[in-house]
Formats: structure tokens, sequence, C-alpha cells
């Protein structure tokens, strides 16, 4: 905590999500007293709103997501809450922002720019600050924050990051994955270097294969406009399934610095092979071209699994399978690796359900956590064996602790200056570069891994067990308490 007055603008700021992610987020921080003292939050959108008009949307959407809210210190924070009216598109309104801000908080020595505003706008609104000489850092920090999606493909991706870096230096680049900021993730790497016995075993020599899940429950409801021109491979692959796949399968990174960290992160997905078409799967949720805004002939995947492989002495020939669809049967975010099976089983299995191997479940959410699957020996049998679990639940073990929404970790970051939870925009341009010839190979052709439907409530498309029968293998999960298939 510092005393150094800082502000926060939020471009945008009528938007759902300061009402759902941002001012919770930072409500939180300041009911924990984290954030520095003498912050000034501002909101730029076109609505025509007074401070207190701001104020009252934003006390409601606080005690609507928020984790707990307390009249009290909700009246000490609102005073340092201000609302400024002004047009996205209009030079003059970013000189007549400067303006309000030197009168709001004289000397302030630090800006941080949130671009909550739909992608067309992040070059121009990036321009803008420029222009209007509030991206120079003469006078303390100027920093941006930017929301995905970062392009649409590799070519529409090095744009925007050269659109970005006319007006601001990459170390002034927060782009923000929120998968990042989920407790669980950041334990990814406090698990495989914080302690010794998972790091001698977490490579090709003994894990048989990786497998990378985010299920979703929900549909695409009312963003069916946005998302039937992204699909799944766009809305979830290029972004948070990539981290997860960096994190689990980087080396140890030097230290926690944030070039430390992401520069393993970009070596790691710069080495995946290019992905085979043929281990890929897509698939689409019954009833989805029904959906508001979906088209009638919708061939937007919901759903997608895909086998890469990385090509480095770590991982040389171990399959990673990742996978991932809305409507599914549970909302379950794991990663498991799986062990290679004894090289000899002398127990007699005789009467077994089958032998296990070993496997560990990350499991990211909701019943945040980390299982070890072993086999132990049935009591009172001669030689039967049993899986079974070894847990570490995040709720047993800090009991009374609330997991922090992603956010909040996030927005303290990137006031702190440190971008260790953010993507690089080479990080970006790596994961667009896995993602795009599948998906121009989906649009080429239906016959290259067919559009499956599979029904509401299920696991996906029968393909994606296909997938990994092939590999000798079978999608575990540990995490959600489910039948697997
Ligand atoms: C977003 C996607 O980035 O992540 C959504 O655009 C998806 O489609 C969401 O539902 C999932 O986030 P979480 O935190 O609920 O797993």
């Amino acid at each position: 905590k510092t005393n150094t007055p800082f502000t926060i603008v939020i471009f945008g700021a009528s938007g759902d999500l300061t009402v759902r992610k941002l001012m919770p987020a930072l409500y939180h921080n300041f009911q924990k007293n984290r954030l520095p003292a003498g912050l000034r939050i501002v909101g730029f959108a076109r609505r025509d709103w007074r401070d207190e008009d701001f104020r009252e949307e934003l006390k409601k959407g606080v005690q609507a997501h928020g984790a707990s809210f307390e009249d009290a210190i909700w009246n000490e924070l609102a005073p340092s809450i201000h609302y400024f009216r002004g047009d996205l598109d209009a030079a003059k309104d970013y000189r007549a922002l400067q303006a309000h801000l030197d009168c709001l908080a004289p000397g302030a020595t630090g800006c941080l720019y949130y671009l909550a505003v739909a992608p067309d706008f992040i070059g121009p609104v990036c321009a803008h600050l420029k222009a209007a000489g509030m991206a120079a850092e003469t006078h303390g920090f100027r920093r941006v924050i930017i929301e995905k999606p970062f392009g649409r493909d590799l070519t529409s991706a090095r744009a925007l990051n050269r659109e970005v870096h006319e007006a601001f230096a990459e170390h002034q680049v927060f782009r923000i994955d929120h998968y990042l900021g989920k407790e669980t993730a950041q334990n990814i790497i406090f698990l495989r270097f914080a302690n010794t016995f998972f790091e001698p075993v977490w490579n090709r020599r003994y894990v048989s294969n990786v497998q990378i899940t985010v299920a979703e429950q929900v549909d695409v409801g009312r963003r069916g406009g946005y998302y039937d021109k992204a699909g799944v491979l766009r809305d979830m692959f290029q972004n948070h399934l990539m981290q997860l796949l960096a994190l689990v399968s980087m080396e140890p990174p030097a230290s926690l610095d944030a070039d430390a960290i992401r520069n393993e992160k970009v070596k790691v997905l710069g080495t995946v092979r290019p992905i085979s078409m043929a281990d890929t799967v897509r698939g689409q949720y019954e009833g989805y071209r029904s959906a508001k805004d979906v088209a009638p002939d919708s061939q937007t995947p919901t759903y997608a699994a895909v086998k890469l492989f990385i090509d480095n002495w770590r991982w040389q020939g171990i399959p990673f399978y990742l996978r991932s669809g809305k409507a599914m049967i549970a909302k379950s975010s794991a990663i498991v690796v799986e062990f290679q099976p004894p090289p000899d089983v002398i127990f007699n299995l005789h009467g077994n359900q089958g032998f296990t191997p070993n496997f560990l479940s990350i499991c990211i959410q909701p019943d945040e956590g980390i299982q070890l699957r072993f086999e132990t020996k049935v009591p009172d049998t001669v030689a039967e064996s049993r899986s079974v679990n070894m847990s570490h639940s995040y709720h047993e073990a800090f009991p009374g602790i609330v997991l922090p929404d992603a956010y909040e970790r996030l927005l303290l970051d990137a006031l702190k200056g440190d971008a260790a939870l953010f993507a690089r925009n080479d990080d970006i341009e790596n994961a667009w570069h896995l993602m795009d010839p599948i998906i121009q190979g989906w649009d080429a052709s239906s016959r290259v891994s067919p559009l499956e439907i599979y029904p509401r409530g299920s696991w996906g498309p029968k393909a994606a067990d296909a997938l990994l029968a092939k590999g000798g293998h079978a999608w575990r999960m540990g995490c959600c308490g489910l039948p697997c298939n």
C-alpha cells in the first residue's frame, strides 16, 4: 500500500463488466485495505450520468455481484468514484478528461486506463490517449488494460498489437486473461515449483498424457451475436486453455518476475507442434441454432477437443488433450496429469474393476483443490486393488476464506505494475499461430472433423472419446465427482 495518488479510468464504464467484475473487485480490495490511499476511480461513457448516478449503479453492482457488502465501507469508498461523460470517438473529450483528472487528483502520479470497450475501439482509444498526451510516462506511470478478444486471428492480433504499441510501450500494456487471476491457476506454479516431489516425475518418462478440460454448463445465453462469429477456439482456447497449457508444461522460471514467467510460457507454446486436423474434434450443442442472434444454419462450434504435442526434451511424444464446450453436463475446469502404468503388474487383478493409472487432478473450479488418484489394496482380500483419492480441498484447508474473484488480484497487480499474470504480445501471437490453421481447416471443409451435434447436458461429441481412445487413453475426471463420459 502506497500513499501516491493514482487514478483508474474505466472507458466504457456503463457496460456490464464494470458492475459485474471491476467495481466488486475494486470494492473488495478497498475493504481489504489494499488500494493506495487517494485512489480515484473515474468512469468514462456516453450516458448522461452524474457522479451520484454512477455511484448508485456501481453500488447495486457490488451488492449483487460482490462477496460481501458493508454500507460503512461503501460510504468511505464512494466519494473517490467519479463519472465523466464522453464519447470514445471524440478527440476533444480526451483532452477534457485530462483537464478533469488534473482537477480531481492534482499531482496524481499514476494512471491506469481500463478499456472495457468493444474490440474495434481498442486501437482508436489508444490513439486518442496518445494524441491527448495521456500515454507518455512523463509524470508517473501510464498503463492500459485490454480485454480479450485480442484480434480474431494472427493477422488481426498483430495489427492490434501494432496499433496499441503506437501509443504504449509493451511494459505499459496489460492484456487480461481472467483465468490467470484464478487462485487455482496461480497455484499451478506453486504446486510444481514450491514442492520437490512433483517436478522429478513431471516429464515424458513418468507422464503418459495430460488433459485440460474447461467444461461449462451455461449455453451462449444472450451472447449469440458475439459468439456465433467467434466460436469456442477463439472464445476459450486461444486464451484460457493455451494459458493453462503453458502453466502446466513450461520450464521452471528463474523467479516470479513477469518476464521470467512469460519467457518460459512463450518458449513452451512456441514448441507446440502444428496440430494435425485429424486430431481435432468439433461439436455444437443441440438447440444452439435457435439461440438469439445465432444463424439458423450456423456451423459455429460450441465445443472443441484437440490433441497436441510439445516438441521438447521434457514432453516429446506425450499427448496433451484439451477440450472445452458449452451446455455440458457440469461446470468443471481441471487439469489431469496421468502417469504411466506400472511396467509389470504383479497383482492378481481378477475381479477388479480394472487397473487405473495414477493421476493428479488440479481442480481449477468449482471445487477448488488437488487430488491424487492411486491404487490401494482392498482390505481383507488377497490381492485386489482399488483406486482411491488423496485430496486437498481449498475450502477444508482454508476454512472461512472466500476465494477472491480473478479481477481482484489482476487489478491490484496492474496498479503495482506487475504483469506476471497478464499475457504478453508474443504469447497472444503464439496462441493464434496454433489456432488459426484449425479454424481455417474447419471453415474450408465440412469433412474435416465434421461438426457433431451433441445433446445438452452431455460430455460433448462422441468423437472426443475416440480421439483419446486412438492413443490408448480415456478422459479422466478427478474433480467433478461425475462419471467421465
Ligand atoms: C470467457 C468467455 O472468457 O470465459 C465465456 O468469453 C466463458 O464464454 C467464460 O463463459 C468462462 O469463464 P469462467 O471464469 O466462468 O470459467
